[in-house]
């Protein structure tokens, strides 16, 4: 009989605790730290960054703006701009040595300094962050190749200004 009793018990215990939330009792809800995953892979379906993109964004979009676009009276916009989608020595002199001086775009007038990139960009940044520029916003210039920056790295090795429009409007 007391063996009965005690096995009674004991089933009834074991079914209480187990039964009750134990890990409720010490563990505090929003306790459990979220797993992170030190290694994100891009979502199913993500649009991968496109080459050039970052470099635009660090290092065009302050002033061009993310969607080249530009600020009205003091970046021009680079969407439809000629001198950036003609043949590609013009918007590659643009970026190695800048631009200076009185522009008309679209109506607006600008004469800012764009800053000179030569010793910023090197050859493949430059080539790919133009092929990127010329390919966004239904921009149509073809693609710019990292030959092509340096053989006018090359050629306009003497340039210690930025150039006015006029100067770009000579060919290379
Ligand atoms: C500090 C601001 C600034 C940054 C950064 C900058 N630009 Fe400019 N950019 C200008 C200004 C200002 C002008 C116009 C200068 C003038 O008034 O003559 C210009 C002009 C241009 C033009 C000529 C546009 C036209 O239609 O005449 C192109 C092309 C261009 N930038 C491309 C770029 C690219 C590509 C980058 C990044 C590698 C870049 N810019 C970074 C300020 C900037």
């Amino acid at each position: 009989m007391k063996i009965t009793y005690a096995l009674l018990i004991s089933i009834f215990l074991v079914i209480s605790f187990t039964s009750c939330n134990v890990k409720g009792f010490f563990v505090k809800p929003g306790d459990d730290p979220q797993w992170v995953d030190p290694n994100p892979q891009p979502k199913a379906g993500a649009i991968a960054e496109l080459p050039g993109e970052k470099v635009f964004k660090s290092k065009c979009a302050a002033c061009h703006q993310a969607n080249g676009k530009g600020l009205p009276g003091s970046y021009p916009p680079l969407v439809g701009s000629k001198l950036l989608n003609t043949e590609p020595t013009t918007p590659i002199r643009i970026v190695l040595h800048g631009i200076q001086g009185p522009i008309v775009r679209e109506g607006q007038s600008y004469n800012g300094a764009m800053t000179p990139h030569k010793d910023i960009l090197n050859d493949l940044e430059i080539a790919e962050v133009l092929t990127y520029a010329r390919s966004q916003w239904g921009n149509t210039g073809a693609a710019v190749t990292e030959d092509e920056v340096k053989a006018v790295r090359a050629k306009t090795a003497s340039q210690t200004v930025s150039y006015t429009e006029a100067d770009l409007t000579k060919p290379l």
